[in-house]
């Protein structure tokens, strides 16, 4: 008998759960605003942190994070507990930790150019074909040579570098267009305006630090502070896939399991598929089919479920649908398309429901215990055991002071890189310049002494051989941070 997670009750007093053992075959929470999409998925997060599975969830307007306290005493959370008889029912607070790309209301989540890879950086760039393939161009020439790209000031310097030497490259690699090194130039502009240099940046986060559980066995649940983050859509939907990617290819296939080793919750959902291109969607397809065997559970939130690609929703066998309104011709169109993905229940008008739910009232689909979904319910949904609404500075900081990772990500480090290689790179070409004009003059004085230059030579051969020997080593060191992660899967190689 499978663990299982309590979501309500359907209005003929039948106990609405989702099996701990299907929860990582994804789901669907969706509703318009104000329906009760984000209690629901509070809700859910306590439930998953109660069975000891880490959540990581995206806090997009801050009021989440009441997850962090016990609930005090609410009207609508008391008449929903005398309603559906919750006798048991406590206030209870979660264990949660902060992230934020800006390093503000949480620690700093970071990742590296490289990491990303030359595609979702495409998509986060929004370039076009050919600035794509520049782009592609660039990684390569960094790769072979074994400069790493880490921050954006990287690969601003691999692209002045790139188009400096276009002549030398054309050969090897192909075209290099001034504008398109230009357009992309302008572009990372204005990512760094938005932030984008706090994000590509070391320490990187690692995922073993969003799987985690407390010391009573409590799944840690794990909030990105997503406000200002959503500011940048193209940010906070390249970041999202980003997070999805890595979790894919670095976590071990387990198959199905008892219960998902990580769940998150994707709110805004439609910011990861606006504007994305075929080559990503197929992409986020295939991560979202395959992920489930690593034990990772996907819950997107969002107002309507045509928000999300068919090929995506598909996959989403667990939907809680809250109210939508009907209001105009598209509205009534929007509603039948999301009653028609439930599988019909013979006392319930899907169709109409969908526009009468309450607050905090759902229609409710999990799968059963072989993988079928069930007919669908009008679900009362829990109240939180936690605090309805967000937590104030002060609270935040304390909890931020005593995580898990407190101080781990704080401090930035920028190592040696490929901006750092080519300011030396050319320090160095100056200074060789240089002492060849000072040997050439010596050499001069010295034929005209009579004296030979044995001396000379041998230490130029040395020199040969140490160049070498390093840029081996180089070499090496860039392919492997190239090539890992996303590399293989939307590196576009
Ligand atoms: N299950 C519930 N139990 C008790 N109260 C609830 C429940 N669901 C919703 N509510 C009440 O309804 C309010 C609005 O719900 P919520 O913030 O979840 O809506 P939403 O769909 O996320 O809205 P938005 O689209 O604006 O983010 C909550 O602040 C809470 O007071
Ligand atoms: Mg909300």
């Amino acid at each position: 008998m499978s663990d299982t997670l309590f979501i309500g009750q359907s209005n003929e007093g039948v106990t609405i759960e989702l099996l701990a053992n299907m929860a990582n075959r994804h789901g669907l929470i969706a509703g318009a605003t104000g329906t009760g999409k984000t209690i629901t998925m509070q809700g859910l997060a306590e439930g998953f942190s109660d069975l000891g599975v880490p959540v990581f969830l995206v806090d997009a307007k801050g009021d989440v994070s009441g997850v962090s306290q016990a609930g005090k005493p609410h009207p609508k959370v008391a008449e929903r507990v005398e309603l559906m008889q919750l006798d048991d029912f406590s206030f209870e607070a979660f264990p949660a930790t902060f992230w934020d790309v800006f390093g503000e209301q949480g620690h700093p989540v970071r990742t590296t150019i490289s990491d990303m890879g030359p595609l979702l950086l495409s998509r986060l760039l929004n370039l076009n074909d050919t600035q794509q393939g520049v782009l592609a161009l660039v990684f390569r020439v960094a790769d072979d040579n074994g400069w790493l790209l880490l921050d954006l000031k990287d690969l601003r310097a691999m692209l002045k570098f790139v188009s400096d030497n276009a002549k030398e490259f054309r050969s090897l690699y192909g075209n290099v267009s001034a504008a398109s090194v230009g357009a992309i130039q302008r572009r990372l502009i204005t990512l760094e305006d938005q932030g984008g240099d706090q994000f590509f940046a070391e320490p990187v986060l690692n995922l073993d630090d969003l799987i985690q559980t407390d010391a009573e066995g409590k799944g840690i649940i794990n909030l990105l502070a997503a406000n200002k983050l959503m500011n940048s859509p193209q940010l906070y939907g390249t970041f999202l896939l980003w997070l999805m990617a890595e979790l894919f290819e670095n976590l071990p296939e387990i198959g199905d399991p008892d219960k998902p080793k990580l769940v998150l919750f994707f709110d805004e959902a439609h910011l990861i598929f606006k504007g994305a291109s075929k080559v990503v969607l197929d992409k986020v397809e295939q991560v979202v089919r395959l992920i489930r065997s690593k034990g990772v559970g996907v819950y997107f939130v969002t107002q309507n479920p045509t928000d999300i690609p068919d090929a995506v929703l598909g996959q989403l066998g667990n939907r809680i649908q809250h109210a939508l309104r009907a209001y105009t011709a598209r509205d009534q169109k929007a509603v039948k398309a999301a009653a028609e993905t439930f599988r019909d229940n013979p006392k319930l008008d899907t169709k109409a429901v969908i526009t009468e739910l309450g607050v905090g009232e759902a229609l409710v689909s999990v799968l059963d215990d072989k993988g079928r979904p069930s007919i669908v319910q009008r679900t009362m949904i829990k109240p939180p055991k936690s605090q309805i609404g967000p937590i104030t500075q002060s609270q935040r900081t304390v909890l931020m002071s005593n995580s898990l990772v407190a101080g781990v990500y704080e401090q930035e480090v920028d190592r040696d890189s490929a901006f750092e290689i080519l300011a030396k790179r050319t320090e160095e070409q100056a200074k060789k310049q240089q002492a060849e004009d000072v040997a050439e003059a010596q050499e001069k004085e010295r034929s005209k002494n009579q004296r030979s230059s044995s001396g000379r030579k041998r230490q130029s051969i040395m020199e040969t051989f140490l160049k070498s020997a390093m840029r081996t080593i180089g070499n090496q060191i860039g392919r492997k941070l190239v090539r890992g992660l996303l590399g293989s899967l939307l590196g576009g190689k």
